[in-house]
């Protein structure tokens, strides 16, 4: 069955382990723009976004929150949904069609034929495809893959162990027997795939990235875990001991969705929703691109089962120092705040207009703010609003003609008001070409700023026509009508071009212009000049960007990062002298993060309605992150016992300060750079400023807890927390130190 004009577009699944943030909420936006775009031009659509559920990093995110790892997902997949509803991405919306979750039971069955049948054949050189051997090696459990050396940041002594590059954290010992794929054997299929197909990969520069790193030869892959050290995953089918690889699952879940390898799914969406859809288009993060461009294609050969229609990666946004944001270093934008102080439409407009597709792109909250009151409230906001309130005011909100008769031409002319509006139509008649154009390319900000030159220009004709001088003088009346008609004409086609980038401004624009039809279905290829009817009775007018108070929404912004920073300190002050790892969330609670459970913080309210309670807690002790189980008597003044093991865990170390300073508009905060014995000093930030002056501080030497994962405070990234006594009812810091010779990075044990 041939069936035409179908689109199939997908988000990566994102790991059910901590909420999402900006950086899923851009991928999310650039499938959804995609796919509202497609349905304008009359393509059936299918639009897949959803959960990677299963492995290490899901369960051990499920640990520390004290629920169990279904727990975990249930809870981010609720949250997920929540946050893209309140960005328009929710099927209600008009967004998703499919919210895909790796441990639904269809899943498992159709990964599991999936394996079946890659195990069954054999890859083009003849050898089988899948077989055993012994995996050494290490394992990121955040990235969700196997590192090699030159991907981790190589341990100082042999008693550490190596960080990933990418979330500096430290990596897993992987050492057991399991199922390989012998992707060694695809690299001539895939070079010929990338060869044949040259926009299989886009943009160019990935394409070419991934062409070069197949030629560099391709490694077999793990493709299984011990069930004993990876027990949250699809079990491998006939073997039980050993689970399934997370991305090998993962990357499945593409064509389950539709159906694939299960009956019951396919009962469930539709007999032939496979055969419709697939292949579809993949949008994925650079961050991703390897398992997407060469990993995946070659299971698809492997199972017999056609391959995508293309892999698309963005670049990354970034923080203010050009760090990939992320939830584990604590400095991506968090989708909470974003939605508390900006106009969802004004943060996807932000997304696909500041990033060059395919580049990274440095973010702040002030940036988007910027871009919110300059592109919007002035440009496109103040266009609508002009030209809508003039209608209303000069012609009783009734869309006049665009006709200059024969007698009043002259007069027009010398306004810059010409007898037709050839100029102008074919202006946007190339604006539109141009504006397809970067869409079919994905330049969505390309094409964004070609609408936004056609803002400009219909704002100086406006300026040069001055309406407001014309509608004095009775004898411009047409001419009047005539500018009023092109600039709400101009709208009528921005609005439509500009409904997959900003669906509830662009309906309310149509709205106001007083059109029918449902925008969502309108072709922008199909815009003709003069569909604007004379005589149409234009909607209620009202401004569709407020203008934002730039000061007032970064101090409050400030201030609730401030909050959480202050009693994040004062809640470190009762436990050590820096607040910044208090967190006992999936995440760190940095200043950038969502889940601050910091115990008697004032925070504990947005903990209390961001988490759900943790498994037999009651919900204050849930909120407050007090003990769950009922602790076995200890002596008076020790909160409970550790083992050992425990105990080891910790690395402490003996420190120098170099340098030390005042954290601006924190009062409780001082940053410190401190030796630990590394090739560069550390960042560390200390709730102590009340009780030291930064200057007495230079040369102390210190107590430093070397393995806390980072954390933001202020912008400032904490990389250790410095150990001090509690001393009194006030708990003032009394900083540990040697009073013998120790050098620097000297292990405490
Ligand atoms: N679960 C895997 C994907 C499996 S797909 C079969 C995974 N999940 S993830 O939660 O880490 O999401 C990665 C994706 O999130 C990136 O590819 C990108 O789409 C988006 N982003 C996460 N951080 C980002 C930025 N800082 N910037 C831009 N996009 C980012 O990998």
């Amino acid at each position: 069955m041939v069936f035409m004009n179908s689109f199939y577009v997908t988000t990566p699944i994102y790991y059910a382990n901590s909420l999402p943030h900006m950086g899923h909420l851009y991928t999310t936006v650039v499938a959804d723009c995609l796919t509202r775009y497609k349905r304008q031009r009359g393509y059936e659509t299918c639009f897949l976004t959803g959960t990677d559920e299963h492995g290490l990093n899901i369960a051990r995110a499920a640990a520390r929150n004290e629920r169990t790892p279904q727990e975990q997902v249930d809870y981010i997949v609720g949250e997920m949904k929540e946050m893209f509803a309140a960005f328009g991405l929710d099927p209600e919306h008009g967004g998703y069609d499919i919210f895909m979750r790796t441990t639904e039971p269809f899943h498992y069955e159709g990964a599991s034929a999936f394996w079946r049948r890659v195990a069954a054949g054999q890859t083009p050189k003849g050898r089988e495809n899948i077989y055993k051997d012994f995996y050494e090696g290490w394992f990121c459990a955040p990235c969700g893959t196997f590192k090699t050396d030159e991907e981790l940041a190589p341990a100082a002594n042999d008693s550490e162990t190596p960080k990933c590059l990418i979330h500096e954290t430290p990596v897993d010992r992987v050492s057991e027997e399991g199922y390989f794929f012998r992707l060694s054997d695809y690299d001539e299929a895939l070079l010929e795939l990338y060869e044949s197909r040259p926009d299989f990969i886009r943009p160019e520069s990935r394409r070419n990235e991934i062409i070069s790193f197949v030629r560099g030869g391709l490694q077999d892959t793990s493709i299984s875990r011990l069930r004993s050290s990876v027990g949250w995953a699809i079990p491998v089918p006939d073997d039980s001991a050993h689970t399934v690889y997370i991305w090998f699952d993962a990357l499945i879940n593409y064509v389950t969705a539709l159906g694939w390898g299960s009956e019951a799914r396919s009962a469930e969406v539709g007999p032939e929703k496979f055969e419709r859809f697939w292949p579809g288009l993949h949008i994925i993060g650079k961050d991703i691109l390897r398992q997407h461009a060469a990993l995946w294609p070659a299971m698809l050969l492997a199972a017999g089962v056609e391959l995508p229609r293309a892999v698309v990666a963005h670049g990354m946004w970034l923080d203010q120092t050009g760090r990939k944001g992320s939830k584990t270093l604590g400095n991506a934008l968090e989708l909470s705040t974003l939605r508390r102080h900006y106009q969802p439409d004004a943060v996807r407009y932000f997304l696909l207009r500041e990033m060059a597709f395919g580049q990274d792109c440095k973010v702040d909250y002030e940036v988007i703010l910027e871009r919110a009151n300059s592109d919007l409230a002035s440009g496109l906001g103040n266009l609508v609003s002009r030209t809508l309130t003039m209608i209303r005011r000069y012609f009783d909100g009734v869309v006049p003609s665009p006709e200059i008769s024969e007698g009043r031409r002259l007069q027009a002319k010398r306004v810059g008001v010409g007898t037709d509006a050839q100029d102008l139509a074919s202006t946007l008649e190339l604006v539109r070409d141009q504006f397809v154009q970067g869409v079919e390319e994905f330049a969505f900000h390309r094409a964004l700023e070609t609408v936004w030159g056609m803002i400009a220009r219909v704002d100086k004709f406006i300026s040069d026509a001055k309406p407001w001088e014309l509608a004095k003088s009775e004898e411009q009346r047409e001419t009047l009508g005539a500018v009023l008609y092109r600039a709400a004409e101009t709208i009528r086609w921005m609005a439509l071009m500009l409904y997959p980038f900003m669906p509830e401004s662009a309906r309310a624009i149509w709205q106001q212009l007083g059109q029918d039809g449902d925008v969502q279905r309108l072709d922008p290829t199909q815009l003709q000049w003069g569909g604007l009817t004379e005589g149409t009775r234009i909607g209620e007018v009202s401004p569709i960007f407020p203008r934002i108070d730039k000061a007032k929404t970064m101090a409050e912004i400030e201030k609730e990062f401030a909050q959480r920073d202050e009693k994040a300190s004062a809640g470190a002050q009762s436990t050590g002298a820096d607040a910044a790892h208090s967190g006992t969330d999936a995440t760190p609670s940095g200043a950038h993060a969502t889940q601050a459970a910091v115990p008697g913080s004032e925070t504990a309210a947005e903990v209390k309605s961001e988490a759900p309670p943790m498994r037999g807690a009651t919900e204050a002790e849930a909120v407050t992150g007090a003990p769950v189980a009922p602790a076995p008597a200890v002596p008076e003044g020790i909160a409970t016992y550790i083992t050992i093991d425990d105990f080891a865990k910790v690395e402490m170390r003996a420190g120098e300060i170099l340098t030390a300073e005042r954290v601006p508009k924190a009062d409780k905060l001082l940053r410190f750079t401190v030796d630990v014995g590394e090739a560069q000093p550390r960042q560390i930030l200390a709730g102590i400023a009340q009780h030291y002056e930064p200057e007495n501080l230079i040369g102390r030497r210190i107590v430093v807890v070397s393995n806390l994962q980072p954390r933001k405070l202020r912008g400032f990234e904490s990389q250790g927390m410095v150990l001090a006594a509690s001393v009194g009812d006030e708990g003032r810091p009394v900083l540990a130190t040697f009073t013998e010779e120790v050098p620097n990075g000297a292990r405490l044990k």
